[in-house]
């Protein structure tokens, strides 16, 4: 009998167990689980099985079908979400673009300014189109009156904007510091949950990403997604980096214009738009979450007077560049240690996954002879620190994409299988294999422009 209890032989149902002290299956005295640990009480933890609970509530559906589509489908009731992005990147406008669709969607909503008046804030409404006499707007900088405030209206949604502007008048802090960062947006998210309503904050990011920003909400809120961009361009993505909800596949890409943030339903082709093919060119087929977008990979080498040569990553991680430079260098290209080195992801788009590594080294590779990459082709594999050519995830949408913008050939790790109608794929093994296919297709080219075609 004593090891049925140790084990996971009979359980007491809550009611049942209550007032018993005698197991009712086996008779033996003092087994049967306490009513203390059994029932839902003050003194003890609730312990239970997952059915019944954890429902999908609804999605509160913003009105944005790129944010929706990042957000793993919408706001959820009860959750807070981080909207965080460096100073600039279009935050205050995306969440003046959300409430006004919230509120065209019928939804409640109270968009709490602390950095702008709300002068400002309608100004920026008439511009963007936004039915400005539905929409709640209040400035303010403390937690007491936006919680005040949030009890009144009874917003499904509520906006801050920013999180740093906010204080609690029982902290000593000033606003922005971590401490009030942290406490105000911890009191935000017991507001949320004990209301139901979803809350939308608005976290300035520095270059580093750290100072009082999103690192010290990490753990505190749902979700964090970050709006980021070249600001001299007009791409932003829009990327969730924690989600307790869905999944941080997806990116959601915009543009800035003179009338908002617009949705760009074919990054590709934006991104491919201003390409002139040349020495130093060469096309990634990228992943940007499930989605795939093309980009132009340029490289730039130059003979430098420097002891200590630029190395310079635009787009790119500076650490993918160094490592790419010091792979290629085994291959007795000497030529690299007096020169400077630009590699530059061009229109805006950072690339963060590895698979970028191997048009990054064509362009390099082509920059260094001075001679062309077929400008029909893509490229796209990780390169390992021993020159091979490594497998990247989703090459069918890859080639897809490829396929869609009139691409013919794409340059592939060798191990990858992935096949694509009117996309020719050259599986290469190592680095050597990948400038070999640069060769011969130059080889091809001064036979003539038919052979140039089907060099590999
Ligand atoms: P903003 O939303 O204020 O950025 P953040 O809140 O992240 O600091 O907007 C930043 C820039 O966007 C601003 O410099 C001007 C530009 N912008 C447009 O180009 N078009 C527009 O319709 C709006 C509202 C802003
Ligand atoms: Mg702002």
């Amino acid at each position: 009998a004593r090891e049925q209890h140790d084990g996971a032989g009979h359980e007491p149902a809550a009611e049942d167990a209550v007032g018993l002290g005698r197991c009712p299956e086996c008779g033996a005295w003092s087994t049967a689980a306490s009513p203390a640990r059994a029932a839902p009480s003050d003194a003890g933890l609730v312990v239970r099985t997952l059915a019944g609970t954890g429902r999908a509530g609804a999605r509160i559906h913003t009105g944005a079908p790129e944010a929706d589509r990042v957000l793993g489908g919408g706001l959820v009731p009860g959750s807070v979400v981080l909207l965080a992005g460096e100073p600039g990147m279009g935050k205050s406008t995306l969440v003046l673009q959300l409430v006004a669709g919230l509120v065209e969607a019928g939804r409640r909503c109270l968009l709490v300014t602390g950095e702008e008046s709300v002068d400002q804030v309608a100004l920026r409404a008439a511009r963007l189109g936004a039915p400005r006499e539905r929409i709640r707007v209040a400035a303010s900088g403390s937690l007491g009156a936006v919680l005040e405030a949030s009890a009144r209206e009874e917003p499904e949604v509520l906006v801050v904007d920013s999180i740093q502007t906010l204080s609690d008048d029982a902290l000593e802090q000033s606003s922005g510091s971590v401490v009030q960062v942290r406490e105000c947006a911890a009191s935000l998210v017991r507001h949320a949950k004990s209301t139901g309503r979803a809350v939308l904050l608005v976290g300035h990011v520095t270059k580093d990403g750290s100072v009082a920003g999103p690192k010290t909400l990490e753990h505190v809120v749902d979700a964090i997604v970050t709006l980021e961009g070249e600001r001299s361009g007009s791409l932003r993505l829009l990327r969730a980096v924690k989600n307790r909800f869905g999944s941080c596949e997806e990116t959601g890409v915009f543009a800035m214009t003179a009338g908002g943030l617009a949705s760009v339903p074919d990054p590709s082709s934006m991104l491919l738009s201003d390409r002139r093919p040349g020495p130093g060119s060469a096309v990634h087929a990228g992943l940007e979450g499930t989605r795939p977008v093309l980009v132009e990979m340029q490289a730039l080498v130059v003979g430098t007077p420097l002891a200590q040569p630029r190395r310079v990553a635009i787009g790119i991680d500076q650490r993918r560049l160094a490592a790419l430079l010091a792979v290629l260098a085994k291959t007795a290209r000497d030529k690299l240690s007096s020169c400077d080195v630009f590699v530059s992801a061009v229109g805006g788009l950072h690339v963060r996954e590895p698979a970028g590594d191997l048009a990054a080294l064509l362009a390099l590779a082509s920059a260094l002879d001075g001679a062309p990459v077929d400008p029909g082709l893509v490229a796209v594999g990780e390169i390992g620190l021993g020159g091979e050519v490594r497998r990247a995830p989703g090459m069918e949408r890859r080639l897809a994409e490829a396929a869609r913008l009139g691409f013919a050939r794409a340059l592939v790790p060798r191990a990858s299988k992935a096949t694509c109608p009117g996309v020719d794929t050259i599986g290469v093994a190592d680095i050597g294999e990948a400038i070999d296919a640069l060769t011969s297709y130059r080889v091809a080219r001064s036979a003539g422009p038919e052979v140039a075609t089907c060099y590999a």
